[in-house]
């Protein structure tokens, strides 16, 4: 078959957000989206897990015809891509935290970063943090329980106000102009965080920044795709119930198709 597609890997839905970006970009490349929600969250996953779920997604994204792979998910790019890269002969994206724009633009100089835990611990990102807060205060959490709800279709809900109130505490106690965004999950919050903030917090997320990055690689490597007749296909396959997947992907266009697959 031949590799024509750009696939996306997240441990659930959380990716299209990344996606959504990737289709407004590059809308004439055909896209496959695998959503590992069977195993999600991957945050509270040991890192030789993440690892293997990683590989797994990938080694799936290629029998469907993927020709760069984007790992969608944070937790997976900051535990796994080293060993994806080492791995497979293909070119690999990545999503890390914003923390250098939200670091070289913060007035208070205090940021805050909303991660899962197995971003937060890993190594990847406790180089980028240091590389670039140097003199400022960063405030951590872990969001502990979040991927869960929106796995679950649970954004405009009660028990989702009651979580984020609890764990946005210490971004309200210290003075913070920047909310990094660290989990490909959370952009479907940006409403709900906006409500519960002043309209001066800066809240950034990665999507953008992937989808130029896609765009430059695969510039780079002569992948991109050069017919420009008609707008790409997008395909969402998902190992869980694809009720959620559907209500976030618009399923009016007839371009978008949303299937289980066991993976
Ligand atoms: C998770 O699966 O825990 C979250 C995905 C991410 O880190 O982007």
């Amino acid at each position: 078959m031949a590799k024509q597609k750009i696939g996306i890997f997240d441990s659930g839905i959380g990716g299209t957000s990344i996606w959504r970006e990737i289709h407004e970009l590059l809308p004439f490349e055909d896209t496959i989206y695998l959503a590992d929600s069977i195993n999600a969250p991957y945050g509270v996953r040991s890192k030789q897990e993440i690892i293997e779920l990683s590989r797994k997604n990938t080694i799936k994204l290629l029998e469907l015809g993927a020709k760069i792979i984007v790992v969608a998910c944070n937790t997976a790019t900051t535990n796994a891509i080293d060993e994806l890269r080492n791995e497979f002969d293909v070119p690999f994206i990545g999503i890390e935290p914003a923390i250098k724009p939200a670091a070289l633009n913060s007035k208070t100089k205090t940021i805050g970063i909303l991660a899962t835990k197995g971003t937060l611990s890993s190594s990847l990102f406790t180089k980028t943090s240091e590389l670039y807060t140097q003199g400022l205060n960063v405030v951590e959490v872990e969001g502990n329980g979040l991927v869960e709800l929106i796995e679950d279709g649970k954004i405009n809900s009660e028990e989702m106000d009651s979580l984020l109130n609890t764990l946005l505490l210490p971004f309200k106690e210290n003075p913070i102009d920047y909310l990094v965004l660290g989990c490909s999950h959370y952009p479907y919050l940006i409403p709900k965080l906006k409500e519960k903030f002043s309209p001066d917090l800066s809240i950034i997320d990665s999507g953008e920044a992937v989808a130029r990055q896609t765009k430059a690689i695969l510039e780079k490597k002569h992948l991109l795709n050069t017919n420009f007749s008609q707008n790409g296909t997008c395909i969402f396959y998902t190992n869980y119930n694809p009720s959620v997947l559907k209500k976030i992907i618009n399923p009016e266009n007839k371009k978008f198709q949303v299937k289980q697959l066991d993976f």
